[in-house]
């Protein structure tokens, strides 16, 4: 008798054991489950399986994917009569299989956009007229193909300067400032259901977050619809502030609109560039001091990246009314776009799975901010 209730008292034991096991979070799209999607920036590797390590990881962990480069306008409308939309077309099905909450990267940009857009046929600039009718024509083209497919646009990216002004692209010497309005309204035409994003980096400065808070009350005064503020994220271990983070989120709500964490990574190397900039013309010469970690990541880096992480994490949950999607940019350091930038050929760690695939001690992190405390 004894022994029968010692052993029944051991199988109760051991299932509670297994039982506390099995709720630990093991993926992060689980972790966050009900409060935010988590994904990933993939490329073109990972979303046709040819990386199958990296499309294993994206599988496993993240319920929203956005295409690091295939869907940008050099690559998918390279000529004027001419769209490619085959990789395109790999990455929403690899979503779809996936059942992804699938994001378009991005319609209205000044980089990764050919020349040509923004010239006739002998190579003089365009009027405002004739460029909104073709920036109208990609939108369309693009959002139409995607329509009820792709969840979320990057509509307009990155259109302000640093001091919150906006930015002197061709977009704006040509068309004006209402280009802005003009990509979003083509933009809901093509696709009503679709949530629209002004996607941007370094806001959590408030000369640009000021800059970003206009634009958003901009739209908004004209009655052009915008889902969200993307909050791109590519910060380092100092910068921004956990309060500064705070308060951008939160100057975000209060005008009404989701914030989007569209392209998180932390960047552990020397400064090499202005802060909070991610510029992608910036390109600074190799020097083995800006590139310290070349034979791999010290021990206290690492906690640091991890305990910097869990605090952005907790900050996330706290605003988990408003913050929607928390994206990576990238899936492993490898496949980091800071190996080659600022400064072109450097060992980079600034994601959660490290060059093997394997979880870093930041992944663990993260997953413990979902746990009750
Ligand atoms: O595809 C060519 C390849 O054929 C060639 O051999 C190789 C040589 O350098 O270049 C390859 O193209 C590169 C491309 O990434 C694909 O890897 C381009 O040079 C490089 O400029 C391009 O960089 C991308 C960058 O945007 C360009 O604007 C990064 O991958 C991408 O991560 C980065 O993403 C941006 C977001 O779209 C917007 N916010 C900032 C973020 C980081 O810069």
């Amino acid at each position: 008798m004894t022994t029968k209730l010692g052993s029944m008292f051991l199988t109760v034991l051991l299932a509670s054991v297994f039982a506390a096991r099995a709720d630990a979070p093991t993926t992060l799209k689980g972790a966050f489950q009900g409060s935010f999607v988590v994904g990933a920036a993939v490329n073109a590797a990972q979303f046709t399986g040819k990386d199958t390590r990296g499309a294993g990881i994206v599988k496993e962990q993240f319920n929203t994917i956005t295409p690091e480069n295939v869907l940008k306008w050099e690559h998918v409308h390279p000529q004027l009569d001419t769209y490619t939309f085959d990789l395109a077309d790999q990455y929403v099905a690899f979503g779809e299989q996936n059942h992804m909450f699938i994001v378009g990267h991005n319609l209205v940009w000044h980089n990764q956009v050919p020349d040509w857009v923004f010239r006739d046929d002998h190579g003089n600039l365009l009027t405002r007229d004739l460029l909104l009718k073709r920036m109208q024509d990609h939108i369309r083209t693009v959002v139409g193909r995607y329509k009820g497919r792709i969840k979320s646009w990057d509509v307009v990216n990155e259109a302000l300067n640093e001091d919150g002004t906006l930015r002197q692209s061709l977009w704006l010497k040509i068309i004006g400032e209402d280009y802005i309005a003009k990509a979003f309204q083509y933009a809901h035409e093509a696709d009503p259901q679709a949530e629209l994003t002004y996607n941007d980096y370094s806001v959590e400065n408030e000369p640009k977050r000021k800059g970003t808070i206009a634009l958003v009350k901009n739209l908004q005064a004209q009655g052009i619809p915008i889902t969200s503020v993307g909050v791109q994220s590519h910060i380092s271990l100092t910068w921004p502030s956990i309060d500064q983070e705070e308060a951008t989120i939160s100057a975000f709500a209060k005008l009404g609109v989701k914030v989007a964490i569209s392209e998180l990574d932390i960047d552990v190397l020397p400064r090499a560039a202005m802060q909070g900039t991610a510029d992608v013309k910036t390109n600074i010469k190799l020097d083995p001091k800006l590139n310290p970690y070349a034979d791999g990541l010290p021990d206290s880096v690492q906690q640091a990246l991890a305990k910097r992480y869990a605090e952005l994490f907790a900050v996330y949950l706290k605003h988990r009314d408003v913050v929607t999607r928390v994206t990576f940019w990238g899936v492993t350091d490898g496949d980091s776009w800071l190996n080659n930038w600022p400064v072109r050929g450097r060992s980079s760690y600034p994601l959660l799975f490290d060059r093997a695939g394997q979880p870093k001690p930041a992944f663990q992190a993260v997953l413990q901010t979902a746990v009750p405390h």
